[in-house]
């Protein structure tokens, strides 16, 4: 298989380039993330990021074939070749296909991701029906892959005031709980013309997240309570 990678090692001072690879897949070599850990056998220079290999901790997102994805569920077969993998677009490259995570993150503690419950606890624990719970679902498994915020054109020019549908998922997903008792808060935070309004529904986010999840749909569900929460 053919590859044309995305190499840049500031360390060296070059110039970010692109750099052509040949590899035959062996038996056993099912998913992208097989293919680059061997590569890195022959060229131990390439630098990525990977841990969990199957979908769970969010660390191998990069750009395949001008699509964002995780390279540990991408299945080799199918991909056009040769595979072009660059970094996540919008996000500051520290080397390879490693990005800089920190404002991503800092977006992510903004919107407090966290129970907040001001009542005392009870004797046992802070209950929910069925479909108190179900609210949480299309929430709660977002791995934190930054796949969604490296796909948003708003979020490219603006990742320093607009937190980005990564984060905006995670802010709905405590607006969301019933169990949570600083939704009004939550809701006055996000009410700024950059932080959540700056999303323009393009739903490039929703449309490669790895996970399934929509945070296009989170976002409009933050714009329709702060619509009745200002009435
Ligand atoms: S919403 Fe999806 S794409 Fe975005 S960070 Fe979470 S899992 Fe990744
Ligand atoms: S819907 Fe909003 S957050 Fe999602 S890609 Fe479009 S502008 Fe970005
Ligand atoms: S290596 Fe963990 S999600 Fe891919």
């Amino acid at each position: 298989m053919r590859f044309s990678i995305y190499r840049y090692d500031p360390g060296r001072g070059g110039k970010p380039a692109m750099q052509d690879y040949e590899l035959a897949p062996e038996h056993g070599d099912r998913m992208l993330l097989d293919a680059l850990v061997r590569l890195k056998a022959l060229d131990d220079s390439l630098s990525f990021r990977r841990s969990c290999r199957e979908g769970v901790c969010g660390s191998d997102a990069m750009n395949i074939n001008g699509r964002n994805g995780l390279a540990c569920i991408t299945p080799l077969t199918g991909l056009k070749e040769p595979v072009v993998l660059r970094p996540l677009p919008g996000f500051p490259v520290i080397r390879d296909l490693i990005v800089d995570m920190e404002q991503f993150f800092a977006h992510y503690h903004a919107v407090k991701p966290y129970l907040i419950n001001d009542e005392p606890p009870p004797e046992r624990e802070r209950r929910q029906s069925p479909e108190q719970r179900a609210e949480l679902d299309g929430l709660w498994e977002c791995i934190l892959c930054g796949c969604c915020s490296g796909f948003c054109p708003s979020y490219w020019w603006n990742p320093d005031k607009f937190l980005g549908p990564a984060a905006l998922l995670q802010g709905y997903r405590f607006i969301a709980d019933s169990r949570d008792t600083a939704t009004a808060a939550r809701l006055e935070f996000l009410d700024d013309v950059y932080r959540l309004y700056r999303c323009r529904s393009i739903m490039n986010c929703t449309e490669v997240c790895p996970k399934g999840l929509s945070p296009s749909r989170a976002i409009e569900k933050i714009r329709l309570k702060l619509l009745r929460h200002s009435l």
